[in-house]
């Protein structure tokens, strides 16, 4: 096509791809395409908007390291990470929310029961549930792993004060797919603000606060894996979550408690706690692959 026009430039873009190409490759570009030629004429988008653009691409990529990718924190603070695990997942199982930046592989294994708190500052919080198919059904051998920051709102990966996975484990659970943890309670924390994104956040009046949350996955052969967090029903930024991560089935009580005979039998701690502790109650619901 020689003689490109506004009207004609989308098509004209469909028309130079290979009719071999992958279909769903093709499709997911053609919608891209068309979306991104459509916002330019909606917005009469103007060239030192779209430098600007560019340039927070530019941006983002300058900052990224191996451990920091600003591209998915972009992606997070525009609620398109959120989107994508929402449209992953629509069914009857617990909602998946962001991964986020701070997992690490090789947590230490603990068994049911066992405890995260260790020297960490705070009350300790009692966390209890199932791992259960959407039948009711407990997940014999489903793997749990739970990430969280301490009290001062760091994980381990970004504070020299804490040991090497502090406040990280995994644990596999029994027959009856009941999991049980001693931890200590989360805080909420800031995004990496210091970049491009930060910028974004602050043009925009928004701020960059998480509800505090703790990270979990959880897998078990025959089993759509779960990546998701769960969040304390208190939290001061749970309507402004920084990255869209809230759903109703992932908020979660803390409830406080003052009589030790409440703490279940088999914690490795046994009743070596500190009044009020708090404990939490929450079922991981899985869906079949
Ligand atoms: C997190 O929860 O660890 C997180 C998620 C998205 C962006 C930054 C942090
Ligand atoms: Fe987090």
């Amino acid at each position: 096509m020689k003689d490109v026009k506004i009207e004609t430039i989308t098509q004209a873009f469909l028309d130079y791809c290979g009719e071999d190409t992958d279909p769903r490759t093709m499709f997911v570009l053609k919608k891209m395409v068309e979306h991104l030629h459509a916002f330019a004429i909606e917005t009469q988008l103007s060239h030192s908007e779209w430098m600007r653009g560019l340039e927070f691409m530019y941006q983002a990529g300058e900052i990224s390291t191996p451990e920091r990718n600003e591209f998915v924190l972009a992606s997070d603070v525009t609620g398109l990470s959120s989107l994508v695990d929402m449209i992953g997942s629509q069914h009857e199982g617990t909602s998946s929310s962001v991964l986020g930046p701070f997992h690490v592989t090789g947590a230490p294994e603990i068994p049911v029961g066992g405890d995260l708190k260790n020297d960490n500052d705070g009350a300790t919080v009692v966390i209890e549930g199932l791992v259960r198919s959407t039948e009711n059904i407990p997940i014999e051998g489903a793997v749990i792993e739970l990430w969280q920051t301490a009290t001062n709102g760091l994980y381990s990966n970004q504070d020299p004060v804490q040991p090497d996975y502090n406040l990280r484990c995994s644990m596999t659970v029994g027959k009856d797919g009941r999991y049980a943890i001693t931890t200590v309670k989360p805080a909420p924390y800031k995004i990496p603000d210091d970049g491009p994104v930060g910028d974004l956040l602050r043009a925009t009046g928004r701020n960059a606060w998480r509800p505090s949350h703790l990270h979990f996955i959880i897998q078990a052969p025959g089993y759509r894996s779960l990546v998701t967090e769960v969040f304390s029903s208190d939290d001061p930024y749970l309507n402004t979550d920084a990255v869209f991560g809230v759903r109703d089935d992932l908020v979660m009580d803390y409830q406080e408690c003052r009589n030790l005979e409440e703490l279940p039998d088999d914690l490795s701690i046994g009743r070596d706690v500190t009044v009020p502790f708090y404990k939490v109650d929450f079922d991981f619901v899985l869906v079949p692959e």
